[in-house]
């Protein structure tokens, strides 16, 4: 089965992403041109090494390039200091030059480390981000964001670093639990939210058997996904205006994240998913949207199994309101949200009353 290319318009910076499955066991053949000289440090977590280390290695090898990997513990606690610290120092142990390239292989904890590594060493090497999430896929590893996180809170310290290629092989997600799965999808749905109402409607129609592992489907999404997300980066790197769009869903989603100590008790991409039901929720309290669509939101993230209530998580509207405060997104003093005119309709406003915020959340509560 063939793939699709997407390019990013980035000037001096642009790059392709590949979306195909089976591209890991090519790697070589999809890296080898970028490469200084036939070697290639691999950073990946031991959960994706024991998976999908092989088929890279073997296909870098085929194409006569020396991998040496760097094994990662999984987890959100790996975009550390401690861990970018160690990372950065194995690199300079194995002499690793200014003209060679770093290979990214993981969900969006190894690229966002990755990436942000690769910027600070040697002020500067070129990296391959080869994500092997949905989530990873369709989002953080397109369009250059870097992170680790700090005490005080996630991604808080980071630069922009766009990677020289995207490497996206499908096949790789055969391997996902569905619960990863179904949190990269709310990513997924959130494109078709934000700015196409026919992928939201394609995605009510086949998201099942996208989810279930339809190679063709999987394709279309992942594709679909990164053409709209490469446009909006095209027109906005450093999210200065349309660039906040992709965060619909996020000023609610984030504040549940913190509420719920940003564990395994509620991954990311779940609480987009809330977040968008309660993003379109106070859009249609405020007249903004037809309630319908907000029902269909609603009812769209059930059905697949992405949780669509607060209460499993808090009883507190109070304390969401406070976490959205401390938001990043706050400017002057002001909360921004990203609100909805209706499917597809997405647009980034500073302009919502508290008090229909809060009601908002005490109404999902009550509900
Ligand atoms: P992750 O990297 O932690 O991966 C989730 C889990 O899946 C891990 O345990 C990992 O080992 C495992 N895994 C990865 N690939 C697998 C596979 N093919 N088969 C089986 N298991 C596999 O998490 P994620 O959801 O990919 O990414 C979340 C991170 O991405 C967060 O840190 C978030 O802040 C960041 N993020 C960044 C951006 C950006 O623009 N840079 C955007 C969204 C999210
Ligand atoms: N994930 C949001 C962004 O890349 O801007």
């Amino acid at each position: 089965m063939t793939g699709e290319t997407v390019a990013v318009a980035l000037g001096d910076r642009a790059y392709d992403i590949r979306v195909e499955p089976g591209l890991l066991g090519r790697s070589g053949e999809a890296v080898g041109d970028l490469l200084g000289r036939p070697y290639l440090p691999i950073v990946t977590d031991e959960t994706v090494a024991q998976l999908h280390l092989p088929a890279v290695e073997a296909g870098l090898r085929a194409e006569g390039i020396e991998p040496a990997a760097i094994v990662l513990p999984p987890g959100e606690g790996t975009k550390s200091f401690h861990h970018l610290e160690q990372l950065l120092d194995e690199l300079v142990t194995r002499k690793i030059e200014r003209r060679d390239t770093i290979l990214a292989l993981g969900g969006g904890v190894i690229g966002d480390l990755v990436g942000f590594a690769a910027a600070l060493l040697r002020r500067g090497v070129p990296f391959v981000q080869a994500p092997t999430t949905l989530l990873a896929q369709v989002d953080s590893a397109v369009g250059g964001k870097t992170a680790i996180n700090s005490r005080h809170g996630k991604n808080l310290i980071g630069v922009f670093n766009q990677p020289r290629r995207v490497l996206a092989d499908v096949a790789a997600l055969d391997t996902l639990p569905r619960r990863e799965m179904l949190a990269g999808y709310a990513e997924v749905v959130k494109y078709g939210l934000l700015g196409d109402a026919t992928f939201f409607g394609w995605l009510e129609a086949n998201g099942e058997r996208l989810l279930a592992g339809d190679r063709t489907a999987r394709i279309h999404a992942v594709v679909h996904s990164c053409r709209m997300k490469a446009a909006i980066v095209a027109r906005d790197e450093r999210e200065e205006g349309d660039r906040a769009l992709l965060n619909l869903g996020h000023t609610f989603g984030h504040a549940l994240e913190a509420e719920t100590g940003f564990g395994s008790r509620l991954l990311h991409g779940e609480s987009v998913a809330i977040g968008c039901v309660l993003a379109f929720a106070l859009s249609a309290r405020l007249g903004l949207c037809p309630a319908e669509d907000a029902a269909r939101v609603r009812r769209h993230f059930a059905a697949v199994g992405l949780p669509v209530a607060i209460a499993p998580y808090t009883n507190d509207a109070r304390m969401l309101l406070e976490h959205m405060r401390q938001d990043k997104k706050v400017v002057g003093g002001r909360m921004t949200f990203i609100l909805a005119r209706g499917i597809g309709q997405a647009f980034i406003t500073r302009d919502v009353a508290e008090a229909e915020v809060l009601a908002t959340l005490e109404g999902a509560l009550a509900a």
